[in-house]
């Protein structure tokens, strides 16, 4: 808090009396209220349900403006780090605080090369988890493991430990996500190929030689590439809110990881992407039309699943991006893709339509990726797999820098009890 900040008030008034908290500005003006004396103070707590008005912690990771559609990370625009920056540099930045110098990303790219294997006893355990589950349950219980075969990187207070924890996250995931695929499918695990860089290898051990070559395989590298960089983090959303929590316990960073997998799980969440294509597919084979879809959409039967953010109130910025490699992927003059033909149609009708521009919803960084995914190869119920890799460096960034955090403290929130009054059990009273 600078000493300009600690001049700042606002005064609460109350029937006790009146309250001044401290306000803190941001580095891009956006203020903040300090309630730290409030129940102290005043003996009442704050209703904040889905914390929408409520900052958990300070964080130098990400910045968002909802309003204005801006995402950066570590200060650098993403429509910067989509179109230069490749998956790791990003993954080094988000975590580190820096883009890495070549030697520094060497060193790191190597790290998770020979990192990038997971114990024999792992894959066995891996292979006997039900084929047909979905991959997000197999891969948070896969992760939640972690800590078990490597309990020598699992003490929060031990840098070092962190450390390597941390590369161990980002090598072995993709190894246990393309076994989880691979399972699903009947198919033999492909090791590791430490000649591939990490998305190429990711790609491999998913597809082995089924993996696209030539101008379509670098077309893929890339887009899988630009996909990760745009779901890396986003500040305090639902399931990196998830791994702060946990590990303000002093849980491991193992254990964090998993819980923030389940937190992406759900369909409001990174579930969304699934829940976007069995929307489209829905669509197409029901032979519904946009209007009367939108009709039940608005009769709040069904959600217009990848629309609407609880930050941003204007476009998503990833999904702009995200929007032109899907033209560049699947707009073939000759062949179009179908579900995004739809889904452009959707769009545009959504758009057109007071319902949702009054609300403010626009398509998030969700409505496009499965239409991406699927051109891909990869079958609807591994995209939020995706969601999971791409956002690894943010759970990871964020656990660490809650670790230094001079204000951290447990993360207990409050409650307002409307429950019944003391009552006594029978015969007791
Ligand atoms: N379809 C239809 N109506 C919607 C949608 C939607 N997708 N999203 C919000 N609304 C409506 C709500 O019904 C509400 O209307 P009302 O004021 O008339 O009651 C209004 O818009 C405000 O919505 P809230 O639910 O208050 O918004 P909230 O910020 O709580 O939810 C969320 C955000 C969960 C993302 C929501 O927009 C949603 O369910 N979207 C679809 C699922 C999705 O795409 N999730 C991915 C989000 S991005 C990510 O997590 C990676």
């Amino acid at each position: 808090m600078s000493e300009d900040d600690k001049e700042r008030t606002v005064e609460l008034h109350y029937e006790g009396g009146v309250l001044k908290l401290p306000v803190f500005t941001g580095t891009e003006g956006e203020r903040t209220i300090e309630l730290k004396t409030l129940l102290g103070s005043t003996g009442m707590t704050t209703l904040d349900p889905g914390f929408g008005n409520t900052a958990s912690c300070s964080s130098k990771i990400t910045y968002i403006d909802g309003a204005a559609g801006i995402l950066r990370y570590r200060g650098y625009p993403i429509e910067d780090l989509a179109v230069g920056a490749t998956f790791l540099e990003v993954a080094y930045l988000v975590i580190y605080g820096e883009l890495p110098e070549s030697g520094q990303l060497k060193e790191f790219s190597d790290k998770l090369r020979e990192n990038a294997d997971i114990p024999a006893d792992m894959g066995t355990l891996i292979d006997a988890m039900p084929r047909n589950g979905h991959p997000m349950s197999l891969l948070a219980s896969a992760v939640n493991t972690l800590a078990a075969y490597y309990d020598d990187s699992v003490d929060p207070s031990d840098e070092n430990q962190v450390e390597l924890a941390t590369i161990r996250l980002l090598a072995k995931l993709p190894t246990i996500a393309a076994r989880i695929y691979r399972n699903s499918i009947g198919e033999k695990p492909i090791a590791p190929d430490d000649s591939l860089d990490y998305v190429e290898n990711f790609i491999r051990m998913t597809f082995g030689d089924n993996a696209p070559t030539g101008n379509l395989g670098d077309l893929f590298n890339k887009a899988v590439g630009m996909l990760l960089v745009l779901h890396a983090d986003h500040e305090l959303n639902c399931s990196t809110a998830t791994v702060r929590v946990v590990g303000s316990s002093q849980a491991d960073i193992f254990a964090s990881v998993a819980s923030g997998v389940n937190a992406l799980s759900g369909p409001s969440h990174g579930g969304a992407n699934q829940a976007v294509l069995e929307m489209l597919e829905g669509i197409r084979d029901s032979g519904t039309s946009i209007e009367d879809f939108l009709e039940r959409v608005k009769a709040r039967e069904v959600r217009l699943m990848g629309f609407g953010h609880r930050v941003y109130k204007n476009f998503d910025p990833r999904s702009k991006e995200i929007k032109v490699l899907a033209s560049q992927i699947l707009d073939h003059d000759d062949n179009p893709d179908e579900l995004f033909k739809l889904a452009l149609k959707l769009e545009a009708a959504a758009l057109a339509d007071s319902y949702f521009t009054e609300r403010k919803l626009y398509p998030n960084v969700d409505f496009y990726t499965g239409v991406i995914y699927r051109t891909m190869g990869f079958p609807n119920n591994m995209f939020t797999v995706l969601f999971a890799l791409g956002r690894l460096p943010g759970w990871i960034a964020h656990y660490r820098e809650q670790l230094h955090d001079p204000a951290f403290r447990i993360a207990r929130p409050r409650q307002h009890y409307i429950g019944s009054a003391e009552r006594r059990y029978p015969g007791q009273g």
